[in-house]
């Protein structure tokens, strides 16, 4: 079969990940009321049990198990020649066959089966299939915001039907330690639990009874667990429950807000080593997977340069800064050695985050190459093997998948469906060098600093954990996105049966999305969206449907409006509508020369979440500032002692000048905004990781006035201190952004 012919025959049976080789037949087998399955082999039949019932659920047939008789065959021959998690499946109008090697080519051929049928009807068709690589894997961070074990089942249970085979789950950081080991119970008793800014209890960990259950239902869907016990930084909440375990030896809190404190395991104590020995030893016999993995990422290590402990062991293994690595770099290593070590003992493998290459790599020791693919291509080339997750690549899905004007607040980043999907886990120097058989595999992160709910991390990984799960099992020459697009439909239709969550691509404008439009003649809305998908709105404030009017060009608008927009799925599902409002305004006029003033401010005390929680008689006290940023920086932070933090909301006016008549777009992470007395942007309660309420005035060339509240304050997990405390402002269809805070001083002078 010509190749073309074989994709529309992929694209025909509508299976993710693509299949190998698809020979279409004539006819179909029907799924009739006495078919049964048949499985001769005690495992053929497990994997039968562990996928029969969705088949009753989409067929409506009872499909029972049986040893001797079925017209669904699984046949188990160790002896057929077969890759390892490969199968081949034939479905004939007579009956389907489905042979394999071993249980997880049974398992996928099976899930091939689900995703070919309608309900009752299989298209006839010869399959024969086998994975690019060995790690298919997704990341699960339950640290940053605690994910129950059902929450994990569900999304086991939906990937692996995708043939994705490996779950990496961080379950210790600095803002939760989340596994119970039963030698250290203050892990648990302190590190899991976290006093969040508005004094809420955040937490939970899974108790080694849950990890053995969770273990065993990923593995009777083919899914390796591989836990992640993160060593010598990242380690927090480890040392706050047992704070011998740093350096300096404080007793702090469970971090609340995100980003990694200074104090890591101090690696120069042997109580450091011994303690990392007992938690392995109870984590490797829970986890039956070759690997743990150790972390090693963003370990600070300027505490160690002011540790005796840590200076002796420098000192005693005589590591010194060298032109490549300093002596900090050289201790990691050593400490990612000695758990290298420890792994061994208890008959595990390690694999950690690309900054184990720093200080030379442990012989056996495997990379996840997150900070682009230089880390992967460096151990890979040494004869290392290596997993794929970089970000550069699109393998965050903490990173937007839309405008991040209109998108969830998230991480920052940016990783479409298209750049998930076109990303190729082997580099090319790889290749030319004969080391591609070193890429183990292919991984997304999902990092859950900024994902508050079960719902919003469905939203996240899916549908990219489809493009994923194509570009880790699909050889490169069998991909196809526009085939692909067609397939990712179906599948998140099946997603909507199931209830899960999923991202639709928002209508966008391509100059950044924005709700509140200004003009004074008129106005042009342009559309997009970041696949093809239908777009249909309204202009008489309805709410949008399947069958409202379709956009097909630039709207453009002459007087006040209300436009909804929303992109729609082939089968008539609807995005979350976007509102735009367009107002028709005169220009704001400017300020006499003789009003424009100087930067002014003031702030009052208190711990505010948003301008509502500050008193009507709140004491305001003037503050001398040089620049407006400084409003949003007048009390330090030490994420280690949140206690002692002096938080406070602050106002600063000033003015600016803007170069000529027109309409003017303004952007600010502060809680409010005013300009010239009008209150333009109110971020209250918002996530202040990036701004996401822009919105336009006309105004008249000269100067203007701005008035800007900061509230010194943790809005999930973010720090309000690390948002610029600042307005920008630009011209639409303007690349860059201009500060308000700029103009200040020279609009005085
Ligand atoms: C990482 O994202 N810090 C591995
Ligand atoms: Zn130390």
């Amino acid at each position: 079969m010509s190749f073309l012919l074989s994709i529309l025959a992929a694209a025909v049976i509508n299976v993710i990940p693509a299949p190998a080789e698809v020979k279409p037949g004539d006819g179909e087998f029907q799924l009739r009321f006495f078919t049964c399955i048949k499985a001769e082999s005690p495992e053929a039949a497990e994997v039968a049990r562990t996928v029969a019932p969705k088949l009753r659920k989409a067929s409506g047939r009872i499909l029972p198990v049986r040893r001797h008789r079925g017209r669904i065959e699984l046949r188990l021959d160790p002896a057929c020649g077969i890759p390892d998690e490969g199968y081949r499946l034939s479905v004939t109008t007579d009956g389907v066959c489905a042979l394999a090697s071993g249980r997880a080519g049974l398992f996928y051929a099976l899930q091939t089966l689900l995703q070919m049928t309608d309900g009752k009807r299989i298209p006839c068709a010869d399959i024969s299939d086998a994975p690019r690589f060995a790690w298919r894997g997704f990341h699960i961070d339950p640290v940053r915001h605690f994910l129950s074990p059902d929450a994990i089942r569900k999304q086991i249970d939906i990937l692996s039907e995708y043939k994705i085979n490996t779950m990496h789950w961080h379950l210790t950081d600095d803002q939760g330690w989340r596994i119970e080991i039963k030698k250290h119970p203050r892990l648990t008793e302190v590190g899991a639990w976290r006093t969040e800014f508005d004094g809420s209890v955040h937490g939970g960990f899974y108790t080694q009874e849950e990890v053995r259950s969770l273990v065993d239902y990923a593995a009777r869907r083919c899914v390796t667990i591989v836990p992640e016990i993160e060593m010598p930084g990242h380690a927090f909440a480890a040392v706050c429950s047992y704070p011998e375990l740093s350096c300096r030896g404080e007793q702090f809190r469970t971090l609340y807000t995100w980003g990694s404190p200074h104090d890591v395991f101090c690696v120069g104590s042997e109580k450091v080593y011994e303690f990392l020995d007992d938690v392995i030893s109870e984590v490797a016999g829970l986890f039956p997977g070759e690997y743990i993995h150790i972390g090693g990422d963003e370990c600070h290590k300027d505490v160690w340069e002011q540790c005796p402990i840590c200076q002796e062991r420098i000192r005693e293994l005589g590591l010194e800064a060298d032109a490549e690595f300093t002596a900090g770099e050289k201790l990691q290593s050593y400490a990612v050695h000695r758990m290298e070590e420890i792994l061994a003992r208890h008959g595990k493998k390690l694999i950690g985050w690309d900054e184990i290459l720093q200080g030379g790599l442990s012989p056996g020791a495997a990379v996840m190459s997150w900070r682009g693919e230089e880390g992967g291509k460096k151990a890979a080339l040494s004869g290392h093997y290596v997993v794929m997750t970089p970000g550069s690549g699109g393998m965050y899905f903490d990173h937007y998948q839309g405008d991040p004007k209109i998108e969830p607040v998230t991480i920052g980043g940016r990783s479409t469906l298209e750049k998930v999907y076109s990303y190729d886990p082997v580099p090319d120097v790889l290749r030319e060098n004969g080391k591609d058989g070193f890429v183990k595999g292919v991984q997304c992160n999902n990092w859950a600093e900024y994902m508050y709910s079960e719902s919003q991390r469905e939203y996240m990984l899916f549908p990219r954990a489809f493009a994923l799960a194509e570009i880790a099992w699909t050889r490169p020459e069998r991909k196809d996105f526009d085939s692909f697009l067609t397939r990712c439909d179906l599948a998140c239709k099946r997603l909507d049966a199931l209830g899960v969550n999923y991202h639709i691509p928002l209508p966008e404008q391509p100059d950044g999305s924005c709700n509140s439009l200004a003009f004074s003649d008129s106005c042009t809305v342009e559309l997009g969206t970041t696949r093809p998908l239908r777009i249909v709105f309204t202009t008489d404030g309805s709410e949008p449907s399947a069958d409202s009017p379709e956009y097909s060009e630039p709207l453009t608008f002459t007087d006040d409006a209300v436009l909804k927009a929303a992109s729609v799925l082939p089968w008539g599902r609807l995005s979350p509508v976007r509102t735009i409002r367009l107002r028709k305004m005169s220009p704001m006029p400017a300020m006499r020369p003789e009003d424009v003033f100087g930067l002014r401010a003031r702030r009052t005390e208190g711990r505010f979440i948003s301008a509502g929680d500050i008193p009507a008689g709140a004491v305001w006290t003037p503050v001398e500032l040089s620049a407006l940023g400084e409003a949003g920086k007048l009390e330090p932070y030490d994420n280690k002692l949140p206690d002692s933090t002096r938080f406070y909301a602050a106002e600063a006016e000033g003015c600016f000048r803007v170069p000529e008549t027109g309409t003017f777009r303004f952007s600010s992470d502060c809680d409010r905004v005013w300009i010239d007395g009008q209150l333009l942007i109110d971020n209250g309660g918002a996530v202040k990781r990036s701004s996401h309420n822009d919105a336009e005035l006309v105004l008249e060339a000269g100067a203007h006035n701005y008035k800007v509240l900061f509230i010194y304050n943790v809005i999930g997990g973010w720090i309000s201190l690390r948002s610029r405390c600042d307005v920008l402002f630009r011209q639409p269809g303007s690349e860059s952004w201009t500060s308000v805070a700029g103009d200040s001083a020279r609009l005085i002078d």
